[in-house]
């Protein structure tokens, strides 16, 4: 009789499980991200986030979440070709991705047409959400941290003769550098030079833009870039004895900029979304979870992903229905979400507002500066 006793409790147990996986519906939520290509290491952190997040999620969610992800190769047309599979064939509730902004501009108009919504961990350019009502995002907008760093240049380090480097393949670039400019000039900055200074992603030699920039002798550059040029440009500044400081956006917050700059990145400056070495216990408590993970230090990316899944499930499970459009009504009505990145409220345009932090190099890691609030 006593050895009935565990065999039946497990009985109990398993008939437990199954009645409330039944209760359980089940959502599918596509995820496109650039987890290969130029920009790798954006959609492969961002995917580490979200899926350190779906093991707290899978204990508390109300509701069954199944993950669909594709992966755009970094290229607009993969991106593309990746939300119609999701939404025609795997018939999934909602799409999170892309974390460029040029890819995710791709994208909306698909997600908008079927209705379907479009939740961005961190693409920031200001028209993304403009597409409409389906899209919305998790991160600030490059308004937003070209005026941090044109404050930053002109009453942090005190430069105000400016340089700026578009890289001009990306809308993220062509924006942000748009919204330093603006500020930059009306707050007391002057550019030193009238002249379009500009690459496009995947160039290697940047000898003749670099011998531009050191003729016109700029006291700060502003290079609103991804990571992969990015480290490449500096690495051949600095050989070339340009010693101005560059400041940039949260394009250059990866780990592989340290890679590719070698110790010619320390004492550059970003913007960016998350610190890791912030104090805050919530923040503390991610980067030890995502380094036992991952056995590496979250960034930006890590935690915009971590924090985007997280919002959708908490919307998932306020929605009135798990049907798209009350899935989307639930994301946007998301106020003081408690993430990583900071407190979300998804606003009448559809964007996150909340603070940026502006992030130093040393020659091996980004650490915390400031926090700036909107
Ligand atoms: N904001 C960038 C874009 O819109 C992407 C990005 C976000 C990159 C966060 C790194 C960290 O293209």
């Amino acid at each position: 009789m006593k050895l009935k006793l565990p065999s039946r409790n497990l009985f109990l147990c398993m008939v437990f499980i199954m009645i409330s996986s039944l209760a359980l519906a089940d959502v599918k939520v596509g995820v496109v991200l650039p987890t290969s290509g130029a920009i790798a290491t954006f959609g492969q952190e961002n995917i580490n986030g979200l899926k350190l997040a779906m093991e707290k999620i899978k204990k508390s969610s109300k509701q069954k979440l199944t993950l669909f992800v594709e992966d755009d190769k970094s290229e607009a047309i993969e991106a593309t070709n990746a939300i119609r599979k999701l939404i025609n064939v795997d018939k999934v509730s909602i799409v999170i991705g892309e974390v460029t902004s040029s890819n995710t501009l791709a994208m909306a108009p698909i997600a908008q047409e079927n209705k379907i919504p479009l939740f961005s961990p961190a693409a920031t350019n200001v028209k993304v959400t403009q597409v409409g009502n389906f899209i919305s995002r998790a991160c600030f907008t490059d308004d937003f941290q070209g005026v941090v760093m044109a404050k930053f240049a002109v009453n942090g380090l005190k430069k105000t003769k400016g340089l700026i480097v578009i890289d001009n393949s990306s809308d993220y670039s062509k924006g942000l550098g748009a919204a330093f400019k603006a500020e930059f000039l009306k707050i007391g900055g002057k550019l030193v030079t009238n002249e379009e200074l500009t690459y496009v992603q995947k160039d290697m030699d940047f000898q003749s833009l670099l011998r531009k920039i050191k003729r016109a002798n700029p006291e700060v550059i502003f290079l609103p870039g991804y990571y992969g040029e990015v480290g490449l440009i500096i690495k051949q500044a600095r050989a070339l004895g340009i010693t101005a400081p560059f400041l940039g956006g949260d394009g250059w917050d990866s780990p592989k900029l340290f890679e590719i700059a070698g110790p010619a990145i320390k004492g550059n400056y970003i913007s960016s979304h998350f610190a890791p070495d912030d104090k805050d216990p919530k923040v503390q408590s991610f980067v030890k979870d995502y380094e036992k993970a991952y056995k590496a230090k979250p960034g930006a990316m890590a935690a915009l992903g971590y924090d985007a899944i997280g919002i959708v499930a908490d919307a998932i499970n306020r929605a009135k229905s798990t049907s798209s459009v009350d899935i989307n009504a639930a994301i946007l009505a998301t106020k003081n979400y408690p993430g990583v990145t900071g407190s979300i409220t998804i606003d009448e345009n559809r964007n996150s507002k909340k603070a940026a932090v502006v992030l130093e190099t040393t020659a091996t890691d980004f650490v915390f500066k400031n926090k700036v609030a909107p």
